[in-house]
């Protein structure tokens, strides 16, 4: 097998997107990309998404899957971008009309607004398989993050998405809506069950106090045996009591507005008004 994988960080929000490649096919995929935005303007750009399509341009890959781990609250997919660019199928887990049910509401997204993830080409159950040129994968539901969180295991690597962060670090917020600290406990326990050796790439890094360099890699082992939150020696209770410490004082993610209505949309902008202009809302005091 000759997996080749390609990390792409994103300073701005601290995302780390990934190319993994079949070198042997030429297939690949890319998993949680993202679109520049500048919260101050509403401009959009697609600079760093680009970067994404000319690697693999360069490389004569062709892109099979667009994959997110889940819809995320701190920056917006460039999902749409990608997929217009280079083609590719367009997936994420099943339970997304969770979160997309939750947030149409909060947005108050009306009728056109369909809650069942019809706006993705696939939508991927527990345990389902499905290959990147010669490499099989297999999807794993870790909810507890959002409700529809999942973790794509490609060869021996595992994109966690926001489930697990570097060792040091520890693990993601639990306390957006359908969030869920014993469930984040419970999904992580699941990964625990992977070989030691299986590497873990993060979809997010933001350096741990006393560390100097983003790191967006380290293995199941590593993870069990000392991530600060959630090791194996940690009790649920223990926790989900510290998670949703935590929690409690931490602010709203300075682009969750934006990007949920954006990303509950597959990355699709909400439809434009009658001047031809979209518009991303604010709620007023309902988060
Ligand atoms: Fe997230």
């Amino acid at each position: 097998m000759a997996m080749h994988i390609e990390a792409f960080f994103h300073a701005d929000t601290f995302t780390y997107s990934y190319v993994v490649a079949d070198q042997v096919s030429g297939q690949c995929a890319v998993i949680d990309s993202v679109l520049d935005y500048t919260a101050e303007s509403g401009q959009t750009s697609t600079t760093s998404a680009d970067q994404i399509v000319n690697y693999i341009h360069e490389h004569g890959y062709t892109l099979e899957w667009v994959l997110e781990t889940h819809v995320h609250a701190d920056h917006l997919s460039a999902a749409q971008h990608i997929r217009e660019k280079l083609g590719g199928k367009l997936a994420i887990g099943n339970q997304v009309g969770r979160v997309q049910e939750t947030f149409g509401r909060l947005f108050n997204a009306g009728p056109e607004f369909a809650a069942d993830g019809s706006q993705f080409d696939h939508l991927f159950a527990d345990g389902e398989t499905f290959t990147i040129g010669q490499i099989p994968a297999r999807v794993i539901y870790t909810p507890g993050h959002t409700p529809s969180c999942v973790t794509y295991l490609i060869g021996d690597a595992a994109f966690v998405g926001d489930t697990l962060f570097m060792p040091d670090y520890g693990t993601a917020r639990c306390d957006f809506p359908g969030g869920d600290a014993a469930t984040l406990y419970h999904s992580i326990r699941k990964l625990f069950e992977l070989p030691a050796e299986t590497r873990v790439f993060m979809c997010h890094d933001y350096k741990a106090e006393g560390r100097d360099e983003f790191l967006n890699e380290t293995t199941i082992g590593e993870e069990k045996a000392s991530n600060v939150h959630v090791n194996e020696r940690i009790s649920e209770a223990q926790f989900v009591q510290l998670r949703q410490e935590r929690d409690s004082g931490l602010g709203m993610p300075k682009l969750i507005l934006p990007s949920v209505q954006v990303n509950m949309r597959a990355g699709e902008m909400p439809p434009p008004e009658a001047n031809g202009i979209r518009y991303l809302k604010i709620p007023v005091d309902a988060l």
